[in-house]
């Protein structure tokens, strides 16, 4: 056991004054669209430990959004980022040295069917890549994804997606989006018992698809767990089987692992707990640990549909990107993070289950490696959401010196994704936090 020393440090009452001053002034000039965040203004961080413009001392549960995998500024990453800027900023989409180096160090950690990859700059970016790239290599414009996804705010991925928020007001998405329900068993929604139902929800896609579909079945897309929906993960082989249903269909499989790649389950990609092969692999978040950079990974049979011209991005595969996912790729290699999410994953899931004991709001606990859903609800029993706690519990966690925050269909669960160098300490003293806060609700 290590030896446990105190990180966070909390003065006063927040936001402190430095703080409110510029969150007044940033709501005056900067429009007020993001989610519900403690007012906390960050100031500098590093590893797990966030600092703020007052001098309070924070444990961060969510690295950016499941972006800082290998921690806050971590100094190989600071380093890579300034020799390659010192270098060369951008040339669109010429080769440059970083950028073949990039490619390469990604390649060698996919699984071997997938041998070939592009540079965006977001997830959504990636996604839609993905769709674009499953619709021109079947010949076919309908796509099946499932209810509570999220894929990105952009036009073809919110059409995918399963959440109103990215759609509300846009008018008709686009047309051959076939949804379906996602295992989220703890709300299943044909009201089954998850131990006996022999996953229902996977017999029902196909009375959808025979109802829903002309015929022009493009492929898949899926999110081996839902993240915006609430940290939901599909029952053990849900996502072989549903690989199996779309081998049987010959159509293409993309998996999105925008957030649930680069070690946070626990492996490197979370297709590795069940074996899947799937065509597309979407990547972001994590791949530049802070620099906005996302990838498609494919079968080369795939991607190559696209001919010379058909895919650019301004900043697609720019030198610093590309330093950034070679360098986060080194690191999670030479400090073996990915077995540290493993395994401090394990803790977390053993004091998570006794927190949901102990406390009368915690209705639900789900994850694996370093990321959890924490589901609040009113009562146990009926498991009314409880959405005004949630957001009561992410002001009262900061004030304990825990930064956390909120995702879910009904905003009513806590998403647990520090950065995956925490060390055993430094979870011990976030979970106590998170305990003292929760007794305070
Ligand atoms: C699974 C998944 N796909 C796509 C996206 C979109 O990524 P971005 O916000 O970088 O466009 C996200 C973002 O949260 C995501 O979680």
């Amino acid at each position: 056991m290590e030896k446990r020393t105190k990180v966070a440090c909390v003065k006063g009452p927040l936001p402190g004054p430095r703080s409110r001053a510029l969150l007044e002034r940033w709501q005056k000039v900067e429009a007020q669209c993001t989610g519900f965040q403690a007012p906390v203004v960050w100031d500098r961080a590093r590893g797990v430990v966030v600092h703020d413009v007052d001098g309070n001392t924070f444990l961060d549960w969510t690295s950016g959004v499941l972006v800082t995998n290998v921690g806050h500024c971590h100094p190989d990453l600071v380093r890579a980022l300034q020799q390659a800027s010192e270098k060369l900023l951008n040339n669109y989409e010429c080769a440059n040295e970083p950028r073949v180096l990039a490619a390469e160090k990604l390649i060698s950690v996919t699984p071997p069917h997938l041998d070939q990859c592009f540079f965006l700059s977001t997830g959504s970016e990636a996604v839609e890549a993905a769709l674009r790239i499953m619709k021109r290599h079947s010949g076919n414009w309908e796509v099946v994804s499932f209810y509570g996804a999220f894929h990105g705010r952009t036009y073809a991925a919110a059409a995918a997606g399963g959440l109103p928020g990215p759609k509300k007001g846009y008018g008709p998405t686009l047309p051959g989006a076939i949804r379906v329900p996602y295992p989220y068993c703890y709300r299943c929604p044909f009201r089954a018992n998850p131990d006996s139902c022999g996953l229902l929800c996977l017999e029902f896609l196909d009375d959808v698809v025979r109802a829903e579909s002309t015929g022009s079945l493009a492929g898949v897309i899926v999110e081996p767990y839902q993240g915006a929906a609430g940290f939901i993960f599909p029952p053990q082989g849900w996502l072989k089987r549903l690989e199996q249903w779309i081998r049987a269909r010959g159509i293409l499989f993309t998996l999105d692992e925008v957030q649930a790649s680069f070690g946070r389950t626990g492996k490197f990609w979370a297709l590795e707990w069940e074996g899947l092969q799937p065509d597309l692999l979407c990547i972001g978040k994590g791949i530049g640990s802070s620099v906005p950079v996302s990838a498609i990974a494919a079968r080369g049979e795939v991607i190559g549909v696209l001919g010379p011209g058909e895919m650019s991005s301004t900043m697609g595969g720019n030198p610093v990107c590309s330093a950034a996912v070679t360098a986060v790729i080194e690191i999670l290699q030479r400090e073996g993070l990915v077995e540290n999410a493993r395994r401090m994953g394990e803790l977390f899931q053993a004091r998570l289950r006794e927190i949901q004991e102990r406390s009368p709001y915690v209705g639900d606990v789900r994850g694996m490696g370093l990321v959890f859903g924490v589901e609040l609800v009113k009562d146990k029993t009926t498991k009314e959401p409880a959405p005004e706690l949630t957001r009561r519990l992410i002001g009262l966690a900061a004030e304990e010196g825990l930064l956390i925050g909120s995702v879910g269909v009904f905003g009513n669960v806590i998403r647990v994704a520090p950065p995956l160098v925490i060390t055993e300490a430094e979870a011990h003293e976030s979970l106590d936090l998170f305990e003292a806060a929760l007794a305070k609700l």
